[in-house]
C-alpha cells in the first residue's frame, strides 16, 4: 500500500484509461465473490451499479445474510463498522475512509461512558448512526425504520437516554408519550432544512405532500405529512395516490423515487441558506466521498479496509443483534 494512499484514506490512483468502469466493477465483484451494498444518499450512478440499495437497516439486515466473502459499502463509516460488527469473517471495504458522520461525531464513546457512570439507573438506546465503541456501551440500537418498535420494548416506566439525535428522539417522545432524556446530537444534513422554504413550495404547490425524515427539526417534522427512514419515505410515496411530493432529506434519495415512480414529481426542499450558486447542501457531503473511481480502486486493490478489535466488536454485537430481534418480529 502506498504512502500516499494511507494518507489519504482512499486509493488515489487513475483509472487506466478507455475502460467501462461499470463492467469492470461488475466483473471484479465476480471474481472476488464481493456484494456492493449502497445507501440511498450516495450518487445515482453508485446506486445502479450497487446489488443491493437500501437504509441503514436494510444495509445491516443484508450484510447479516451475505453469503459474498467480501463487502464494498457504498455509504459511511458507522454502517461499514455495523457490518464488520456482524460479519467479522468477512472482507468489508468502504471506498473513502474519511466517509464519517457529523450525527455520529456528536457523540463520543469517552462522554457517553461518563454520562453511564453518573447515571446508573438509565438504559441507553442509540440511533445506528454512531461508532461501534459508542454501540458497545448501550442496550440496545435503533434505525430510523424501527426505533418506535425498538423504544415501545421498554416498560413504560423505564429511564432511557436516546442518543445522539435529538430530533430523532424528540420525535420517539412525541409519538410514544415518553420523556426519554436526549443526547444534544444533530445531523448538519437534516438541521439545515428550512421552514420558510417549505411554506413557500407549498404555497406554489399546494397538492404537493411533505415527506421528511425523522432527523429534522420539529418545525419542519410538524409540516410533513409523512415522517420515515429513506426506504419508509419511498414506500410510503409507493403506495400513496398523490402525484407531487417535496422530500425533506438528503436528495440522493431522488435518483430511486424518479427511477420507481417515473410519473410522480418529487421536488428536493432546499436548505436555509443557499450557499451559493450550484450549492448542492442538501447533499451529505460524506456520503458523497463514494465515488466510481475510488469505488474501482476500492476492488481492485481490496483496501480501504475496516477492522475493529475483537472485544469491542463482540460488545456491538449485543445491542445490533437485539434490534434485529426486534426488526425481525415487527412484520
Ligand atoms: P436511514 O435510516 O433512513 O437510512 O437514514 C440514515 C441516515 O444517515 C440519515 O441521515
Ligand atoms: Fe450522517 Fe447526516 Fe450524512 Fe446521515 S446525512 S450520514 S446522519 S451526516
Amino acid at each position: 500500500m502506498k504512502e500516499s494512499w494511507k494518507n489519504n484514506g482512499f486509493v488515489d490512483e487513475p483509472i487506466p484509461a478507455g475502460i467501462d468502469i461499470k463492467s469492470e466493477i461488475r466483473r471484479m465483484c465476480e471474481e472476488k465473490n464481493a456484494v456492493i451494498l449502497a445507501h440511498y444518499y450516495t450518487a445515482g450512478e453508485i446506486q445502479d451499479v450497487a446489488d443491493f440499495v437500501g437504509d441503514s437497516l436494510a444495509l445491516a439486515q443484508q450484510a447479516a445474510k451475505t453469503t459474498a466473502d467480501v463487502i464494498v459499502m457504498c455509504g459511511v463509516h458507522f454502517m461499514a463498522e455495523t457490518n464488520k460488527v456482524l460479519c467479522p469473517d468477512k472482507k468489508v471495504l468502504l471506498p473513502d475512509l474519511n466517509a464519517g458522520c457529523s450525527l455520529a461525531d456528536t457523540c463520543k464513546a469517552e462522554d457517553l461512558a461518563k454520562y453511564k457512570k453518573e447515571h446508573p439507573e438509565y438504559k441507553v438506546v442509540a440511533y445506528v448512526n454512531t461508532s461501534a465503541a459508542v454501540k458497545a456501551l448501550t442496550d440496545v440500537v435503533v434505525t430510523s425504520s424501527n426505533a418506535r418498535q425498538v423504544v415501545d420494548s421498554f416498560p413504560k416506566d423505564e429511564k432511557i437516554l436516546f442518543a445522539p439525535d435529538k430530533n430523532l428522539g424528540g420525535y420517539l417522545n412525541a409519538i410514544t408519550g415518553r420523556n426519554m432524556l436526549l443526547w444534544n446530537g444533530g445531523c448538519h444534513v437534516h438541521e439545515r432544512f428550512s421552514i420558510e422554504k417549505i411554506v413557500e413550495l407549498k404555497a406554489q404547490y399546494p397538492d404537493a405532500k411533505v415527506l421528511a425524515h425523522p432527523e429534522c427539526k420539529s418545525g419542519v417534522l410538524a409540516l410533513a405529512d409523512y415522517v420515515g427512514s429513506t426506504a419508509a419515505i419511498l414506500k410510503f410515496a409507493q403506495t400513496d395516490t398523490s402525484t407531487t411530493y417535496l422530500v425533506v432529506t438528503e436528495s440522493g434519495i431522488l435518483h430511486e423515487m424518479q427511477k420507481s415512480m417515473p410519473n410522480k414529481q418529487f421536488i428536493p426542499v432546499p436548505p436555509e441558506i443557499a450557499m451559493g450558486a450550484g450549492c448542492s447542501c442538501n447533499e451529505c457531503d460524506y456520503m458523497r466521498m463514494n465515488t466510481m473511481e475510488k469505488l474501482y480502486n476500492c476492488l481492485k486493490y481490496e483496501w480501504p479496509e475496516v477492522s475493529l478489535d475483537e472485544t469491542l466488536r463482540e460488545d456491538a454485537l449485543r445491542p445490533i443483534e437485539r434490534m434485529l430481534e426486534i426488526s425481525a418480529q415487527m412484520k
